[in-house]
């Protein structure tokens, strides 16, 4: 239809998009193959792709997604596997009209498997290096702390020299904070963000995606992040609705994603309208497209079916992403 056609052409950013959730059950299945990876034998979702992805349909929280996102990523192994996760993303995000992607990995789940950082980053940076060139599409990098792991084990990672040297010469741009969040609050990685604010990186962290509302605030508060992932759960929060409006913190919001892991029951709770009607600044984002079955599009569609947005809520959205992207201003006047 003509509005999907508007949706497509829309100039979007992804601002949450985990490269390790761009991992389909078919490249799943053939990397474990060609690279010897044995998957569970006792569960049965691993019998076949095809049902591996019905698993996927039923998720029942967080902690039960993010299992299957371990086991998934077990299968790479080469900075080829990396190159080429990343490049079935950008392949989505060309044919999803997306112009822009700040692109979240997890470096401690591959060090911790004895991947190294730098064949994780090399992959990662060649399709990087690729889509700009050949599809148009510019990125970022942003590394993700592990909040289930011990905090000393997210400042090794921090201080690791290849990740160092990452940090120093730009090919990451920020750091965020992701996996179970529950019980493990912001407060807990005050150190290692008062460490990369001295380092001028830039600051996210996952808050209020299934923790509450205190998360964000404790996010702005302490972390001192410029932005919140997800924090939907802000709603809850009538004074923080106003803070976040009035400070123009933008979230990174990921409707689908809140369906499928049961923070919302449908996209039509996602509290989209309280944040257009507060003057709350947010993108729509996939989180991790091939475990949720929708990428970047499929998000702006459910939110257009759910809410009925006008062109002009839309462009005012699609304005607020760009505006609170990462990349050189040069790059935000392009997509403007
Ligand atoms: N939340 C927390 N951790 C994650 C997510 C998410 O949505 N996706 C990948 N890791
Ligand atoms: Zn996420």
């Amino acid at each position: 239809s003509s509005l999907h056609d508007f949706l497509q052409r829309l100039p979007k950013c992804e601002h949450h998009l985990h490269l390790e959730g761009a991992l389909s059950t078919k490249v799943l299945f053939e990397l474990a193959e060609r690279n010897n990876i044995a998957l569970p034998s006792d569960d049965e979702a691993f019998r076949s792709p095809e049902a591996l992805e019905k698993r996927y349909q039923r998720f029942t929280s967080l902690d039960d997604f993010l299992h299957y996102y371990y086991i998934g990523m077990s299968v790479l192994i080469h900075a080829s596997d990396f190159e080429a996760l990343a490049w079935d993303y950008f392949q989505h995000a060309l044919s999803d009209g997306v112009k822009h992607a700040e692109l979240f990995f997890d470096p401690q789940a591959h060090t911790s498997r004895g991947i190294e950082y730098s064949t994780v980053l090399q992959g990662f940076q060649a399709a990087c290096q690729r889509a700009e060139k050949e599809l148009g599409i510019s990125s970022l990098l942003i590394t993700c702390y592990l909040r289930h792991l011990p905090v000393p084990e997210s400042l090794s990672a921090f201080d690791n020299e290849q990740v160092q040297e990452s940090y120093k010469s730009g090919a990451v741009t920020g750091i965020g904070l992701d996996s179970s969040e529950n019980g493990f609050a912001p407060k807990m990685f005050e150190k290692l963000y008062a460490k990369a604010r001295k380092q001028g990186l830039r600051l996210t962290a996952h808050a209020g995606e299934e923790g509450p509302a205190s998360y964000i605030s404790d996010s702005l508060d302490l972390l001192k992040v410029s932005r919140i992932d997800h924090g939907i759960q802000l709603a809850h929060d009538a004074e923080l609705v106003q803070r976040i409006a009035r400070e123009k913190t933008m979230l990174t919001v990921c409707p689908v994603s809140n369906v499928v892991l049961k923070c919302v029951k449908e996209i039509s709770q996602v509290p989209i309208r309280t944040f257009l009607d507060a003057g709350v600044r947010f993108s729509i984002n996939s989180d991790d497209p091939a475990y949720f079955g929708g990428y970047i599009l499929d998000n702006y569609c459910r939110v257009h079916e759910a809410f009925d947005l006008s062109v002009k809520e839309w462009e005012s959205i699609v304005r607020a992403g760009i505006e609170g992207s990462w990349c050189a201003d040069g790059r935000k006047e392009e997509l403007l």
